[in-house]
Order: C-alpha cells, then structure tokens, then sequence
C-alpha cells in the first residue's frame, strides 16, 4: 500500500498509456496501485518504479472481480486504462474484447462503487464517433458503430452515465484520439501506426499505408493526454463530471503527411532514412476516412490547454524511439 494520502488506481498500468500515468502521478506525489495482466502491457514499462514506495504493482485480471476489490483497498480514484485495443483485433476476436472491454469494465466499475472511490476516470474512445462523417467531431453527435471494439467502449460510456445516474458516482470519460508518444508498443500485429512506422522507418523498411494515404487523423501525444487525465480527476467543476471528453489536439494530420514528419525527423538521426519509399496497400474494414476532435468542450469545463502539437509530438516521440528502441 502507498504511503502518501491521495491514492489512485491505475489499471493498465504496464501498458502505454498507463505507464506513463504511472510515472506522472508518482511524480505528482500520488500514491499508485498498478493493475494489469500484462496481456498487452510490459513489466520493463514499469519495472523502475518498484522501488518507489508509493508504488504498488498488483499483477491480475480486470475479468476477475475478486481482484478488482483487492486492488481497491485504499484507493480515492480509479484510472481505468485496461482494455484489449485495436480494432483489427476486436475484429479478429470479438469475444475476448467483449469480455475484457466490457466485462472487465464493469467488475472495475462496479468494485469501484462498493468501494466508494471519489470518481472513476476511464479511457473511452474516438470510434465511438462511428459511421458519423461530421467533422469536427462534438461530443453529442455519435455515428454507429464500425468494429466490436467500436461497441465494447460505447457500452462503456453508456455504463459510467447510468452508475452515476443510479448510484450517484462521479464518472468521466475520456475519447482518446489516437495517442502516441514514448512506451507505445511498435511491435506485433496490432501495433499503432506511428511506432510501426518509426520501427520500420529505422530499420530502412518500407512502410505500408493502408490506401492512398489522404485519410487523416488527430494524432495525439501522450502528454496532452496526461494532462486531460489529471485535469479529469481533480476539477471541482460540477458541470464537468459525469459527462465524456474528446482527448485530443484538435488538429488532423493525413498519413502521407505523417510519413513526411518521420521521415524528416528521423533523417536527423540517420539520413538514409528519407530514402526509404512507402508502400500502398488496399483500405482496411472499420477505418474512417478522416477523423478531428473538437476540443472545445474539454477546454471550456476542464480548462484543458494542449502543450504539444503533432510535429512537436512526434519531435519527442521519435527521439524517445531512436534512444531506446534503434
Ligand atoms: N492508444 C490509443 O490511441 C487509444 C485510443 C483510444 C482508446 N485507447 C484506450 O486507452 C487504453 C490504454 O490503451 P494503450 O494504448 O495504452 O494500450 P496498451 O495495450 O498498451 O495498454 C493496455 C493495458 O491493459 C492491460 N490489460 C489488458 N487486458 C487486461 C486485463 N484483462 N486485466 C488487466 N489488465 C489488462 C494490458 O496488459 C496493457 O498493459 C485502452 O483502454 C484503450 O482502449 C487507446
């Protein structure tokens, strides 16, 4: 158990994201309980936080309600990052995303209840936005869904808003727009497409863009996204809790584009790099053309100012990559 007062559970923790909560909230001087399975996540994520006190790993499943209780011992806020992503896998596999997304989901929500945690933050998603081709996209207006995963962080939200209906839980959910930054996993089948770019990219590989390249997203680093995090479980607004958030930049960048950056900025280390020629393959099922946050709700009730653009993202990412992974 953590010794400091505020003590917050971080489920996913070994993951990408949730590593980096790990690290930003003990530097905050938060107490953190890490609970993953390591199903996706790594130990060498967080393998140099094991000698902070104020650092707790409990290695167990979110399916598993007896441990979701046991992480909970103590805690005053939830950080629900635990989830099997990708799309294409959900796809591949839409009963274990199920269960893990939202059965998992609802063993950590509803312990959380039992518990009686003061909120429960959670990572929702940017699919949710679904077959909706408005652009940007605003929080109310939601398409239908493209993929199982799609639907299991859909049930999520619909969830959070009846726990705090019902039994008057402070909820907040988090539409992460692809995020990307240091720790994310560029290796596997269902790897995100700006670290396997990189990987490939180092490795003078030609990346494959999934059609022409002109779909675009609102790539975002994985600062601005602990920075909505912290602003999500601290404000004192109640107008901003029991409602969701895009978490983005606010800006789209296509893939053709995408590769130019890396290319550039990779080029810095290595200057083969600008030589390496890209691939096209067909369309991928469930992908949106173009997808854009409107940031502006966040920035009205959360006070939510991002600090890093996608070139100033991808400056850093890139460096983190070369340093660790080349
Ligand atoms: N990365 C993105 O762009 C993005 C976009 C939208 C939403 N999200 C959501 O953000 C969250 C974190 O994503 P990430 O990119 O860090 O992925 P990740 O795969 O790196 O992290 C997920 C973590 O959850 C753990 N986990 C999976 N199943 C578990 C289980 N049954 N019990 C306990 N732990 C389990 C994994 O081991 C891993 O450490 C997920 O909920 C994901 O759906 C991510």
């Amino acid at each position: 158990m953590p010794v400091t007062n505020t003590t917050v559970l971080i489920t996913g923790g070994a993951g990408f994201i949730g590593s980096n909560l790990c690290e930003y909230f003990l530097e905050r001087k938060y107490g953190v309980v890490c609970l993953d399975n390591f199903s996706t996540g790594f130990r060498h994520n967080i393998e140099h936080l094991f000698s902070n006190p104020d650092f707790q790993l409990i290695e167990g499943d979110v399916r598993d309600y007896a441990i979701c209780q046991k992480a909970l011992d103590g805690v005053d806020y939830v950080l629900h990052q635990a989830a099997l992503g990708s799309v294409p896998r959900s796809i591949q596999d839409p009963i274990t995303s199920n269960e893990v997304n939202v059965s998992g989901f609802l063993n950590m929500l509803h312990a959380s209840k039992e518990a009686g945690v003061k909120r429960f933050v959670y990572a929702a998603s940017s699919s949710t936005y679904g077959d909706s081709e408005s652009l940007p996209k605003v929080e109310d207006t939601i398409g239908k869904p493209l993929s199982p995963y799609a639907i299991t962080k859909y049930v999520n939200e619909l969830y959070a808003d009846v726990f705090s209906k019902t039994y008057g839980m402070e909820t907040i959910g988090l539409r992460y727009f692809n995020v990307f930054g240091r720790k994310q996993n560029p290796n596997g089948a269902y790897a995100a497409v700006i670290p396997k770019f990189v990987m490939q990219l180092m490795q003078h590989e030609s990346p494959v863009i999934n059609g022409d390249g002109n779909y675009s997203r609102d790539f975002t680093y994985i600062d601005n996204v602990l920075q909505m995090n912290e602003l999500a479980l601290t404000t004192q607004n109640p107008k901003a809790i029991n409602t969701v958030y895009n978490t983005a930049f606010g800006d789209r960048t296509t893939l053709n584009d995408l590769i130019h950056y890396l290319k550039e900025y990779l080029s810095e280390f290595d200057s083969e790099i600008k030589n390496v020629q890209v691939v096209h393959g067909p369309n991928r099922m469930g992908d949106i053309p173009h997808s854009l946050a409107s940031i502006e709700k966040a920035k009205e009730l959360l006070e939510y100012s991002p600090q890093f653009s996608i070139t100033q993202g991808l400056k850093e990412a890139v460096k983190w990559y070369w340093e660790h992974l080349k």
